[in-house]
């Protein structure tokens, strides 16, 4: 690609240098439809307020500043310092669901999907790992919990599991900008613009709650973003979201009998929903 039209393009994108944390909670049906209330991470910063700034919502671990060779250490929590405790608003309120919901997490692909010339030392998006646990604690730290709980719950000190393991790029989402994959995006994965993504189509990540929860259900979002094998040893970057779930009485049953050709502003991604 020319210099001139990269350029162009990093221009054209605010936010290339953004990174990503969950926009948002939705439930699924069974159909892949997202029904009923959003729900918000903990601490939430909408990005529309005056005060809103990237810093307030993301966690990077190792964080900047650290000496690189150090990388990330055991004392790290997993959970930003606005996000350790439950802590939630009237208006971003936590999700409320049902024991064995399915459910989207949300993000923003800020130009890692659809422009990774913006990054080239970087794989292509990286890795979500989502977990759950119901019983947090405001310490949990990132390296007792990440590639450590396991699917079956006997990971570490036993207090979680590992719900799925996601790529940051989930095939289809998208933001508005000049780049090839962006351009071939917006035809092929077509929606009408809709508040809050806009013309913008969101990523998301689709898990399924365990059918045994009750009360509040903790997920831990973690984003890991490797660099490319280039000769020189350096951790992956990890972003992370902390979030609880509210668990209503009652249970979701049944088999996923998605609808194919719905809304994309609405719809969660079939592969994720059967996959589980
Ligand atoms: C899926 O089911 C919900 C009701 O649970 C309904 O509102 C929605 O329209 C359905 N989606 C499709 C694509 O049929």
């Amino acid at each position: 690609m020319e210099f001139n039209v990269l350029l162009a393009i990093l221009l054209a994108l605010p936010l290339s240098g953004a990174h990503s944390w969950v926009e948002r909670l939705r439930r699924l049906g069974l159909n892949g439809t997202m029904v009923g209330d959003p729900g918000y991470v903990r601490g939430f910063v909408s990005r529309l307020d005056p005060t809103f700034d990237d810093l307030r919502m993301q966690h990077h671990l190792p964080p900047n500043g650290r000496d690189a060779q150090l990388g990330i250490l055991p004392t790290d929590r997993i959970c930003r310092d606005s996000q350790r405790v439950s802590r939630s608003s009237d208006m971003f309120p936590r999700l409320q669901a049902w024991p064995g919901d399915f459910i989207a997490l949300q993000h923003q692909e800020n130009g890692h999907v659809t422009l990774p010339e913006a990054s080239p030392h970087k794989e292509h998006g990286g890795t979500i790992y989502i977990y759950g646990t119901p019983n947090p604690s405001e310490d949990d730290a990132l390296l007792s919990i990440h590639r450590v709980w396991n699917a079956d719950g006997t990971g570490g000190d036993r207090r979680g599991s590992l719900l799925a393991v996601r790529p940051f790029d989930d095939g289809q989402c998208y933001q508005i900008n000049d780049g090839q994959i962006s351009i071939a995006r917006q035809e092929a994965f077509k929606k009408v613009p809709a508040d809050p993504q806009g013309a913008d189509l969101w990523c998301q990540s689709d898990i399924r709650l365990p059918s045994d929860v009750c009360g509040a259900y903790t997920l831990y979002w973690v984003w890991e973003w490797p660099f490319k094998p280039d000769g020189l040893e350096r951790p992956a970057d990890i972003y992370t979201s902390c979030m609880d779930v509210d668990i209503l009485p009652g249970i979701q049953q049944g088999e996923v009998s998605y609808v194919d050709g719905q809304d994309l502003n609405w719809a969660g991604i079939k592969q994720q929903m059967l996959a589980i």
